[in-house]
């Protein structure tokens, strides 16, 4: 099977390649990457021989056409992924997750290929911290930032290329996901990297904000069921249980750094933070099996810190640029 992943320079779409490399070698893998600043090409050295790389945009249509004639399946990770730089400048969140999606929709249609559109929980907005209710696949959409209503838009795409012109294509909502090769403008990233180089953890408001947290790897394991075993047109959920709020992340990062636990400082609030995201994931378990391998957030934690530790080459120069990003905006 020829399968071509978009975004596979970034945080989980190159884990997937890494992963899909040690459990479907008999998939062929093209990644088609914008390298933007979130991507990392060092993140493709291990199977630089066996993937095949083109640079590029999903936002071009003529090198969309022409990859997608030439693969079976499209799995569809690219995009700009982070909240705080959709708040400061909109526009590439349009350009690349809606735009970029259209492209790829219009491709596969054309071509009649599968396609596996990556996307978040986000899409469907926040949740009280009490409230007894997690998002399921019937939830109605309710974005809150750019970030968040630029993946609902694609999500929608998507849907309407499946019922309107029946393209073989399924859709996955996750919740947050950490491990190896994340990039430091995220918050656990951030947060370890920071403590390495002597940097107090930063906590956006009171930090009552709640992540349903889920292994990369475990994430991915997900995709590739769905791929296999899903139903063409469906949506699937992606989550791991793992509700823990700001606080409680930096708690145990403190404790796994060996630092005391009232060594982190609180930073501006995000505007709009979402308060709660809790995944209800039972329809993906029934119909594919599929369950995450990282119940232990304490042991993914832990191998993600010994991860940066041993990486510092990988993340450090992204490291300033980000830390100036966030000193402009005030977090
Ligand atoms: P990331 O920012 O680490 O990587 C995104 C990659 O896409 C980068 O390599 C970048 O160069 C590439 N890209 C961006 N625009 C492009 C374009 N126009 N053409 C080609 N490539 C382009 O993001 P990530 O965290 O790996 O997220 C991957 C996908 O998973 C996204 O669709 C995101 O919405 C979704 N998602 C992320 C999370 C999470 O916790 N990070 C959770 C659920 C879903
Ligand atoms: P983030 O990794 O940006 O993911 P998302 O916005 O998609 O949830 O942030 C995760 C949570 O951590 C979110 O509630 C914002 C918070 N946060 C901090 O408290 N401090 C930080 O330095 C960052 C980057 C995020």
């Amino acid at each position: 099977m020829k399968v071509l992943v978009t975004g596979g320079a970034g945080f989980i779409g190159s884990n997937f390649v890494l992963r899909a490399r040690e459990v479907r070698r008999d998939w062929q893998l093209t990644v088609l990457d914008a390298l933007t600043y979130a991507a990392n090409r060092a993140s493709l050295d291990p199977v630089a021989e066996q993937v095949e790389f083109v640079e590029g945009s999903i936002a071009d249509a003529d090198l969309v056409y022409s990859l997608v004639a030439e693969h079976d399946v499209v799995v569809h990770f690219a995009a700009e992924s982070h909240n705080d730089n959709s708040l400061d400048n909109p526009w590439p969140f349009m350009e690349s997750n809606i735009i970029g999606t259209y492209r790829l929709l219009e491709a596969v249609r054309r071509h009649g290929k599968r396609l596996h559109h990556i996307s978040t929980d986000e899409v469907y907005g926040d949740l009280e911290l009490d409230d007894p209710q997690r998002f399921t696949e019937s939830t109605p959409v309710n974005p809150s930032s750019p970030y968040s209503a630029s993946k609902a838009s694609a999500d929608l795409l998507v849907r309407a290329w499946i019922r309107s012109f029946g393209i073989s294509a399924t859709i996955s909502n996750c919740s947050n996901n950490y491990g190896p090769r994340q990039h430091v403008e995220k918050f656990i990233p951030r947060q370890i990297t920071g403590i390495i180089q002597g940097v107090k953890p930063k906590l956006y408001g009171t930090g009552a904000n709640v992540r349903d947290w889920i292994h990369v790897d475990d994430h991915n394991d997900a995709v590739i069921a769905i791929i296999e075993r899903g139903r063409l047109g469906e949506t699937y959920l992606i989550g791991a249980d793992g509700e823990l709020n700001n606080r409680e992340i930096i708690a145990l990062i403190l404790e796994l750094t060996g630092k005391p636990a009232d060594w982190f400082e609180h930073v501006n609030d995000r505007p709009g933070h979402d308060l709660r995201y809790a995944i209800d994931s039972s329809k993906l378990r029934a119909e594919t099996g599929w369950a995450p391998r990282y119940q232990d957030i304490r042991a993914g934690l832990r191998q993600t810190i010994d991860w940066y530790a041993a990486n510092e080459a990988w993340w450090q120069p992204a490291k300033a640029a980000t830390e100036q990003v966030y000193a402009r905006l005030g977090r």
